[in-house]
């Protein structure tokens, strides 16, 4: 979950590189690094702590500049978040310069083995051992792509590695395997970064690397092989986001930028996907509808708040095409010895596309033989890269560490696979089909409703912020909306905040109740299953008890009136839609809470935005 950016071309490449960086330091922010190529020597500089810390140090000691280098933005794996261990690392020479991302399982016995050559490590990181090695590699060999294809045919575990060699000053080199990287494609230059937010100030134009490949990049070519030198298949692409799509757009942080950004990401996820005659049309669905029609049993795995759209997935999947489905958090899932077989389903939600949990789960799936269809946000990345079939979300990049627009697309995501299986199953009519695809693409306009009431939800955060601990209720879809908002708030507010099914309450958690502890309750519509009377019956319980209630409930439900301190009016939506429109409080209640606290609320403590380790 590092930031990685490689440059050569004609621009100051200090320029470059730390632009870049700036742009993908949400995905780790311990300490930064760059290496610049200048007159056959390598300059470098690197510092602990966030990429402030680095540009003083530039500032303090300016580097020799060129128009060739790679820069690191970092979250520790080996080694503490100090200088010594930030990136860039080099060989011995100082000729060579490497900046890793992932980590390197064996890299303990490649260290002996230098070591005990006569090498001399001087931080506790994985990353060093491979300078070190290319160094050795460079005395056999005068290519520096087949010494990087040798080191890495000796690496086991994630890495994306990017490279440069004082003596070869037109030339970057990356490699990869289980971890980000993406070249884009200038004139007269070329990039390469851990997601194309590093490139995409100076070009659209991406390709997408495939495992196991090593690139080697100079002004005018780009040339893939595979770790063994063999020419590789690469994906060209073109990003449709611009800088401004990357930048905060007037908001104080990206997370406030994409929880206005909602509306138009469950739109655009929407988009182009319900044809004129009525029928759901999937189009990156690389499975057909036979092979489809094969599934009995769906298990769909994924981690954190992308587990809580799994969660709402299952109920969709269940109550609209009859198919088992199950839930699995992706930590846990390959350790259970599931049972899968070709017939099996297995579902991955992923916002970044490279959480190594998620992707770890995928690969077990496919040695089982079941099929892996993922639901994504990042083009490009390793996890729809391995899926038999992809639904890609249209949420545009999501910067804040904290996931919020990408959660609504992922369950808008989820309504519109579930609808597709009951479409080429045949438990729905298309005119079913196409009533509840009515209501879906009403949503957006009730998600900005929410938008334009939110400085109810503001002041109320306002008010509880000396809170300690809160608790989120809900039943059916509104459990895995009350998870959501307690992580929200867990991430953000770094206090105690708890979600729990409202019918689980009176089997111990209702013990915690107090006097003024505030608790969320988020209601379901009315009509079914009297799941609506039943919670306000636990509010009853709650209220009764000195909990601070705050409900959530639908426009025209007076029951909650008596038993709410605090009211947050829904728009009316069907059932299993509900966690479009309640969500988007809840959100906002933490980055706002978070706020009132002084927090950063897109890089929060301890966090990062694409956690590729297990
Ligand atoms: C959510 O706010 C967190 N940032 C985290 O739980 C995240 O959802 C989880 O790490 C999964 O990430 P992914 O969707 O990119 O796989």
């Amino acid at each position: 979950m590092c930031g990685i950016v490689g440059y050569v071309g004609e621009r100051s490449a200090l320029e470059v590189v730390m632009g870049g960086l700036r742009r993908l330091e949400y995905r780790g922010y311990d300490s930064g690094g760059v290496a610049l190529i200048h007159e056959g020597t390598i300059s470098s500089a690197k510092k602990a702590g966030k990429l402030l810390n680095l540009d003083a140090e530039l500032k303090a000691n300016p580097i020799a500049d060129g128009t060739t280098g790679i820069g690191h933005t970092r979250w520790a794996t080996h080694g503490a978040p100090n200088d010594r261990n930030a990136h860039p690392h080099l060989d011995s020479t100082g000729r060579i310069a490497v900046v890793h991302n992932g980590i390197i399982e064996n890299f303990a016995a490649l260290r002996a083995e230098l070591e005990a050559a006569g090498h001399e490590m001087v931080s506790e990181t994985d990353t060093e051992t491979v300078a070190h090695l290319l160094h050795d590699e460079l005395e056999s060999t005068d290519d520096l792509a087949e010494a990087v294809r040798s080191v890495c045919r000796r690496l086991r575990g994630a890495f994306t590695l990017v490279i440069c060699d004082a003596q070869r000053p037109d030339i970057v080199i990356g490699a990869r395997r289980n971890s980000p990287l993406v070249v884009g494609r200038g004139k007269g230059e070329n990039f390469l970064g851990s997601d194309v937010a590093a490139f995409i100030e100076y070009t659209r134009d991406a390709i997408e690397l495939g495992q196991d490949q090593v690139v080697t990049i100079t002004r005018d070519d780009v040339v893939v092989t595979d770790f063994f030198g063999e020419p590789a298949e690469t994906k060209e692409y073109h990003v449709d986001w611009d800088v401004s799509a990357a930048e905060k757009g007037g908001f104080d942080w990206f997370m406030l930028k994409e929880i206005d950004e909602q509306p138009q990401a469950v739109a655009d996820t929407l988009l182009g996907r319900h044809s004129i005659d009525g029928l759901l049309q999937l189009d990156e669905m690389r499975l057909s509808d036979d092979e489809l029609r094969e599934v009995d049993k769906v298990i769909v795995v994924a981690a954190g708040t992308s587990f809580y759209a799994a969660m709402v997935a299952k109920y969709a999947i269940e109550h609209w095409t009859r198919i088992p489905c199950e839930v699995e958090l992706a930590s846990e899932f390959r350790y259970r010895d599931p049972i899968l077989d070709r017939s099996t389903l297995v579902v991955t939600i992923s916002q970044s596309g490279e959480t190594m949990d998620t992707l770890m789960a995928i690969r077990y799936a496919r040695q089982q033989r079941a099929r892996v269809l993922s639901i994504c946000n990042t083009n490009g990345s390793t996890i729809p890269r391995e899926s038999d079939a992809v639904i890609y979300t249209h949420a545009g990049p999501e910067v804040a560490v904290a996931s919020t627009k990408g959660f609504l697309a992922q369950v808008t995501a989820c309504y519109l696979l579930a609808l597709y299986f009951a479409q080429i199953k045949g438990v729905k009519y298309g005119d079913e089909i196409a009533s509840i695809i009515g209501e879906l693409e009403k949503t957006p306009t009730g998600i900005q409703r929410m938008l334009d009431e939110a400085d109810q939800v503001r002041k109320l955060a306002a008010e509880l912020s000396g809170s300690r601990s809160i608790l989120f209720l809900g039943r059916h879809v509104g459990y895995p909306v009350a998870l959501e908002g307690a992580l929200k708030l867990k991430e953000l507010a770094y206090i105690h905040a708890e979600g729990f099914a409202a019918g689980e309450l009176k089997h111990g958690p209702i013990a915690v109740i107090e006097e003024g502890l505030p608790v969320f309750v988020i209601v379901p519509p009315r009509g079914r299953d009297q799941l609506q009377e039943k919670t306000v019956s636990n509010i009853q319980e709650i209220r009764a008890r000195g909990a601070r209630t705050i409900v959530l409930a639908e426009d025209g439900d007076d029951d909650v009136v008596p038993y709410s301190d605090h009211l947050i009016r829904l728009p009316r939506v069907p059932t299993l839609l509900q966690p479009l429109v309640a969500t988007v409080p809840l959100q906002i209640f933490a980055s706002e809470f978070a706020s009132q606290l002084g927090h950063d609320v897109d890089q929060p403590r301890n966090l990062a935005k694409s956690v590729t380790v297990e």
